[in-house]
Protein backbone atom coordinates (compact mmCIF):
# COMPACT_ATOMS: atom_id res chain seq x y z
CA UNK A 1 0.00 0.00 0.00
CA UNK A 2 1.32 3.69 -1.23
CA UNK A 3 -0.68 5.37 1.75
CA UNK A 4 0.15 5.39 5.59
CA UNK A 5 -4.27 4.41 6.32
CA UNK A 6 -3.91 1.86 3.24
CA UNK A 7 -0.62 0.00 4.70
CA UNK A 8 -2.82 -0.14 8.00
CA UNK A 9 -5.89 -1.06 7.00
CA UNK A 10 -4.37 -4.33 5.46
CA UNK A 11 -4.33 -5.93 9.02
CA UNK A 12 -7.77 -4.18 10.07
CA UNK A 13 -6.23 -1.31 11.76
CA UNK A 14 -6.49 2.56 11.02
CA UNK A 15 -3.47 5.08 10.80
CA UNK A 16 -4.97 8.78 11.90
CA UNK A 17 -4.30 11.98 12.78
CA UNK A 18 -4.71 15.01 14.68
CA UNK A 19 -6.59 17.95 12.59
CA UNK A 20 -7.20 21.66 13.28
CA UNK A 21 -10.43 23.44 12.07
CA UNK A 22 -7.93 26.64 11.62
CA UNK A 23 -5.53 24.70 9.01
CA UNK A 24 -8.66 22.97 7.03
CA UNK A 25 -7.99 26.13 4.61
CA UNK A 26 -4.46 24.65 3.81
CA UNK A 27 -4.75 22.89 0.47
CA UNK A 28 -0.99 20.99 1.22
CA UNK A 29 -2.51 20.18 4.78
CA UNK A 30 -5.79 18.97 3.50
CA UNK A 31 -4.31 17.55 0.69
CA UNK A 32 -1.94 14.96 2.75
CA UNK A 33 -4.51 14.68 5.66
CA UNK A 34 -6.80 13.55 2.84
CA UNK A 35 -4.68 11.09 1.12
CA UNK A 36 -2.42 9.81 3.78
CA UNK A 37 -4.95 9.02 7.00
CA UNK A 38 -8.68 6.83 7.27
CA UNK A 39 -8.82 8.29 10.94
CA UNK A 40 -8.93 11.92 12.47
CA UNK A 41 -9.26 13.34 15.84
CA UNK A 42 -10.01 17.22 16.45
CA UNK A 43 -7.28 18.55 18.36
CA UNK A 44 -8.82 20.70 20.44
CA UNK A 45 -12.25 21.08 18.88
CA UNK A 46 -14.35 18.66 21.12
CA UNK A 47 -12.86 19.95 24.38
CA UNK A 48 -15.11 20.98 27.21
CA UNK A 49 -13.84 24.58 26.44
CA UNK A 50 -14.37 24.35 23.08
CA UNK A 51 -18.04 22.48 23.41
CA UNK A 52 -19.41 24.20 26.30
CA UNK A 53 -17.71 27.73 26.55
CA UNK A 54 -21.24 28.44 28.52
CA UNK A 55 -22.78 26.32 31.12
CA UNK A 56 -25.67 24.89 29.49
CA UNK A 57 -24.63 26.57 25.70
CA UNK A 58 -23.19 23.88 23.81
CA UNK A 59 -21.29 24.98 20.55
CA UNK A 60 -20.38 22.32 18.25
CA UNK A 61 -19.97 24.55 14.83
CA UNK A 62 -15.93 23.82 14.86
CA UNK A 63 -15.95 19.83 15.97
CA UNK A 64 -18.89 19.44 13.62
CA UNK A 65 -16.56 21.16 10.83
CA UNK A 66 -14.06 18.41 11.53
CA UNK A 67 -16.26 15.65 11.76
CA UNK A 68 -17.62 16.74 8.37
CA UNK A 69 -14.48 17.18 6.58
CA UNK A 70 -13.47 13.76 7.90
CA UNK A 71 -16.77 11.86 7.23
CA UNK A 72 -16.87 13.66 3.45
CA UNK A 73 -13.70 11.54 2.61
CA UNK A 74 -14.77 8.47 4.21
CA UNK A 75 -12.66 8.38 7.46
CA UNK A 76 -13.39 8.24 10.83
CA UNK A 77 -13.42 10.20 13.93
CA UNK A 78 -12.27 9.61 17.56
CA UNK A 79 -13.74 11.95 20.21
CA UNK A 80 -11.57 13.80 22.26
CA UNK A 81 -12.13 14.49 25.13
CA UNK A 82 -14.90 14.56 27.83
CA UNK A 83 -13.49 14.86 31.23
CA UNK A 84 -10.42 15.90 31.70
CA UNK A 85 -8.61 18.69 34.13
CA UNK A 86 -7.16 20.50 31.32
CA UNK A 87 -9.29 22.97 28.79
CA UNK A 88 -12.45 22.79 30.75
CA UNK A 89 -14.21 26.39 30.23
CA UNK A 90 -13.73 29.26 33.03
CA UNK A 91 -17.13 28.22 34.27
CA UNK A 92 -16.19 24.71 35.16
CA UNK A 93 -12.73 25.53 36.19
CA UNK A 94 -14.35 27.33 39.11
CA UNK A 95 -16.26 24.23 40.51
CA UNK A 96 -15.75 21.50 42.50
CA UNK A 97 -17.64 18.96 44.70
CA UNK A 98 -20.92 18.01 43.70
CA UNK A 99 -21.57 20.76 41.81
CA UNK A 100 -18.62 19.55 39.08
CA UNK A 101 -20.28 16.26 39.52
CA UNK A 102 -23.56 17.81 38.27
CA UNK A 103 -21.90 19.48 35.32
CA UNK A 104 -19.51 16.86 34.40
CA UNK A 105 -22.32 14.43 33.57
CA UNK A 106 -24.17 16.97 31.93
CA UNK A 107 -21.06 17.83 30.13
CA UNK A 108 -20.72 14.16 29.14
CA UNK A 109 -24.78 13.77 28.32
CA UNK A 110 -24.82 17.39 25.90
CA UNK A 111 -21.75 16.48 24.09
CA UNK A 112 -22.40 12.40 23.26
CA UNK A 113 -26.19 13.42 22.68
CA UNK A 114 -24.76 15.47 19.74
CA UNK A 115 -22.64 12.87 18.38
CA UNK A 116 -24.53 9.80 19.76
CA UNK A 117 -24.29 6.84 16.70
CA UNK A 118 -21.25 8.98 14.76
CA UNK A 119 -17.96 8.46 16.50
CA UNK A 120 -15.80 5.51 16.76
CA UNK A 121 -14.85 6.38 20.18
CA UNK A 122 -15.10 8.86 22.68
CA UNK A 123 -11.65 9.47 25.18
CA UNK A 124 -14.41 9.50 28.49
CA UNK A 125 -11.83 10.22 30.42
CA UNK A 126 -7.86 12.03 30.05
CA UNK A 127 -4.95 12.16 32.11
CA UNK A 128 -6.45 11.17 35.62
CA UNK A 129 -3.08 10.00 36.93
CA UNK A 130 -0.22 10.90 38.58
CA UNK A 131 2.93 10.12 37.46
CA UNK A 132 3.77 7.81 40.58
CA UNK A 133 0.48 6.44 39.66
CA UNK A 134 -2.11 7.71 42.55
CA UNK A 135 -5.25 9.83 41.67
CA UNK A 136 -3.92 13.31 39.62
CA UNK A 137 -5.24 15.82 42.42
CA UNK A 138 -7.74 17.80 40.18
CA UNK A 139 -10.89 19.74 40.75
CA UNK A 140 -12.42 16.14 38.94
CA UNK A 141 -11.02 14.41 42.13
CA UNK A 142 -12.52 16.73 44.38
CA UNK A 143 -16.16 15.36 43.13
CA UNK A 144 -15.04 12.04 44.94
CA UNK A 145 -12.56 8.96 43.77
CA UNK A 146 -15.46 7.34 41.76
CA UNK A 147 -15.57 10.28 39.36
CA UNK A 148 -13.84 7.93 36.46
CA UNK A 149 -16.87 5.29 37.03
CA UNK A 150 -19.08 7.83 37.15
CA UNK A 151 -18.00 9.58 33.50
CA UNK A 152 -17.90 5.89 31.57
CA UNK A 153 -20.97 4.70 33.06
CA UNK A 154 -22.83 8.28 31.81
CA UNK A 155 -21.08 7.72 28.35
CA UNK A 156 -22.31 4.26 27.85
CA UNK A 157 -25.83 5.07 28.67
CA UNK A 158 -25.88 8.30 26.55
CA UNK A 159 -24.08 6.59 23.40
CA UNK A 160 -24.36 2.42 23.77
CA UNK A 161 -22.42 2.40 19.96
CA UNK A 162 -19.31 4.03 20.69
CA UNK A 163 -16.28 2.59 22.15
CA UNK A 164 -15.38 4.30 25.20
CA UNK A 165 -11.18 4.67 26.27
CA UNK A 166 -9.46 5.66 28.87
CA UNK A 167 -6.46 8.04 27.53
CA UNK A 168 -2.98 8.85 29.26
CA UNK A 169 1.09 9.68 28.71
CA UNK A 170 3.45 7.82 29.98
CA UNK A 171 1.98 5.09 30.45
CA UNK A 172 4.00 3.47 27.55
CA UNK A 173 6.65 1.92 30.23
CA UNK A 174 5.95 -1.13 31.88
CA UNK A 175 8.00 -0.41 34.93
CA UNK A 176 6.55 3.05 35.55
CA UNK A 177 4.40 3.95 38.56
CA UNK A 178 2.20 5.49 36.06
CA UNK A 179 1.64 2.66 33.86
CA UNK A 180 0.86 0.54 36.82
CA UNK A 181 -1.56 3.31 37.98
CA UNK A 182 -3.46 2.67 35.13
CA UNK A 183 -3.83 -0.48 34.61
CA UNK A 184 -4.55 -1.56 37.89
CA UNK A 185 -7.67 0.83 37.29
CA UNK A 186 -8.53 -0.66 34.01
CA UNK A 187 -8.45 -4.38 35.86
CA UNK A 188 -10.65 -2.99 38.42
CA UNK A 189 -13.12 -1.72 36.17
CA UNK A 190 -13.39 -4.90 34.01
CA UNK A 191 -13.66 -6.86 36.88
CA UNK A 192 -16.49 -5.19 38.02
CA UNK A 193 -18.43 -5.00 35.11
CA UNK A 194 -17.67 -1.01 34.43
CA UNK A 195 -17.85 0.08 30.90
CA UNK A 196 -14.38 0.52 29.25
CA UNK A 197 -13.57 -0.47 25.50
CA UNK A 198 -10.50 0.81 25.20
CA UNK A 199 -7.27 2.29 26.84
CA UNK A 200 -5.37 5.02 24.95
CA UNK A 201 -1.53 5.16 24.73
CA UNK A 202 -0.55 9.49 23.99
CA UNK A 203 3.00 8.38 23.08
CA UNK A 204 4.43 11.77 23.04
CA UNK A 205 8.41 10.17 23.11
CA UNK A 206 11.04 12.58 23.81
CA UNK A 207 14.35 11.59 23.36
CA UNK A 208 16.68 8.71 22.93
CA UNK A 209 16.31 6.14 20.16
CA UNK A 210 14.52 3.68 22.09
CA UNK A 211 11.59 2.40 22.86
CA UNK A 212 10.34 3.00 27.25
CA UNK A 213 10.68 0.26 28.53
CA UNK A 214 8.50 -2.58 27.42
CA UNK A 215 6.48 -1.10 25.34
CA UNK A 216 4.98 -3.95 23.73
CA UNK A 217 4.83 -6.11 27.25
CA UNK A 218 2.43 -2.51 28.07
CA UNK A 219 0.43 -2.93 25.20
CA UNK A 220 -0.22 -6.87 25.50
CA UNK A 221 -0.73 -6.47 28.90
CA UNK A 222 -3.95 -4.15 28.42
CA UNK A 223 -5.32 -6.12 26.18
CA UNK A 224 -5.40 -8.72 28.03
CA UNK A 225 -7.79 -7.01 30.71
CA UNK A 226 -10.05 -7.92 27.55
CA UNK A 227 -10.04 -3.74 26.64
CA UNK A 228 -8.58 -2.71 23.21
CA UNK A 229 -5.43 -0.61 22.76
CA UNK A 230 -4.55 2.37 20.54
CA UNK A 231 -1.71 4.69 20.35
CA UNK A 232 -3.74 8.10 20.20
CA UNK A 233 -1.17 11.00 19.82
CA UNK A 234 1.86 9.85 18.39
CA UNK A 235 5.07 12.70 18.38
CA UNK A 236 8.41 12.05 18.67
CA UNK A 237 11.26 14.57 19.26
CA UNK A 238 13.15 14.56 15.77
CA UNK A 239 11.35 11.71 14.37
CA UNK A 240 13.54 9.21 15.51
CA UNK A 241 13.18 6.68 12.87
CA UNK A 242 13.68 3.35 15.37
CA UNK A 243 11.12 4.81 17.82
CA UNK A 244 8.41 5.19 14.72
CA UNK A 245 9.67 1.94 13.40
CA UNK A 246 9.70 0.72 17.06
CA UNK A 247 6.06 2.04 18.25
CA UNK A 248 4.63 0.85 14.94
CA UNK A 249 5.93 -2.79 14.97
CA UNK A 250 4.93 -2.85 18.54
CA UNK A 251 1.04 -1.89 18.21
CA UNK A 252 1.59 -4.65 14.77
CA UNK A 253 2.56 -7.27 17.43
CA UNK A 254 -0.79 -6.77 19.09
CA UNK A 255 -3.91 -8.12 17.79
CA UNK A 256 -5.59 -5.70 20.20
CA UNK A 257 -3.89 -2.41 19.07
CA UNK A 258 -6.18 -1.32 16.77
CA UNK A 259 -5.02 1.87 15.38
CA UNK A 260 -1.90 4.76 15.61
CA UNK A 261 -3.09 8.17 15.44
CA UNK A 262 -0.21 10.93 15.06
CA UNK A 263 -0.89 14.08 16.49
CA UNK A 264 -0.71 16.34 13.50
CA UNK A 265 0.58 16.33 9.81
CA UNK A 266 3.15 18.26 9.09
CA UNK A 267 5.90 19.30 11.99
CA UNK A 268 4.88 22.86 11.47
CA UNK A 269 1.23 22.04 12.75
CA UNK A 270 2.44 20.23 15.65
CA UNK A 271 1.86 21.38 19.41
CA UNK A 272 5.92 20.52 19.67
CA UNK A 273 6.94 22.19 16.47
CA UNK A 274 10.38 23.29 17.72
CA UNK A 275 10.75 19.20 18.03
CA UNK A 276 9.89 18.18 14.72
CA UNK A 277 8.05 15.30 15.44
CA UNK A 278 5.86 14.37 13.50
CA UNK A 279 6.19 12.17 9.56
CA UNK A 280 5.73 15.55 6.98
CA UNK A 281 8.79 18.14 6.93
CA UNK A 282 6.90 21.94 6.77
CA UNK A 283 6.68 22.02 3.31
CA UNK A 284 4.52 18.79 3.24
CA UNK A 285 7.44 16.52 2.19
CA UNK A 286 7.82 12.52 3.08
CA UNK A 287 10.34 12.64 6.55
CA UNK A 288 12.36 8.99 6.64
CA UNK A 289 10.40 8.87 9.36
CA UNK A 290 7.18 8.69 7.17
CA UNK A 291 8.56 4.98 4.98
CA UNK A 292 9.83 3.65 8.31
CA UNK A 293 6.34 3.26 9.55
CA UNK A 294 4.66 2.67 6.28
CA UNK A 295 7.83 -0.25 5.77
CA UNK A 296 6.65 -2.11 9.36
CA UNK A 297 2.54 -1.56 8.57
C1 LIG B 1 -2.75 19.84 22.89
C2 LIG B 1 -2.95 20.51 21.55
O1 LIG B 1 -2.15 19.86 20.59
C3 LIG B 1 -2.58 21.97 21.62
O2 LIG B 1 -2.96 22.65 20.42
C4 LIG B 1 -3.30 22.64 22.81
O3 LIG B 1 -2.82 23.96 22.94
C5 LIG B 1 -3.05 21.87 24.09
O4 LIG B 1 -3.45 20.52 23.91
N1 LIG B 1 -2.49 15.58 25.65
C6 LIG B 1 -3.74 15.62 25.07
C7 LIG B 1 -4.00 16.57 23.95
O5 LIG B 1 -4.59 14.81 25.40
O6 LIG B 1 -5.33 17.03 23.96
C8 LIG B 1 -3.05 17.73 23.98
O7 LIG B 1 -3.27 18.52 22.82
C9 LIG B 1 -1.62 17.24 24.08
C10 LIG B 1 -1.40 16.46 25.34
Amino acid sequence: ASTLGAAAQQSGRYFGTAIAAGRLGDATYTSIAGREFNMVTAENEMKPDALQPQRGRFNFSSGDQIYNWATQRGMKVRGHTLAWHAQQPDWMRNLGGSSLRQAMIEHINGVMAHYRGKLAAWDVVNEAFEENGSRRQSNLQSTGNDWIEVAFRTARAADPSVKLCYNDYNIENWSYGKTQGVYNLIRDFKSRGVPIDCVGLQTHFTGGSSLPGNFQQTLSSFAALGVDVTLTEVDVTNSSTSQYAGLTQACINVPRCIGITVWGVRDSDSWRASENPLLFDRSGNKKAAYTSVLNVL
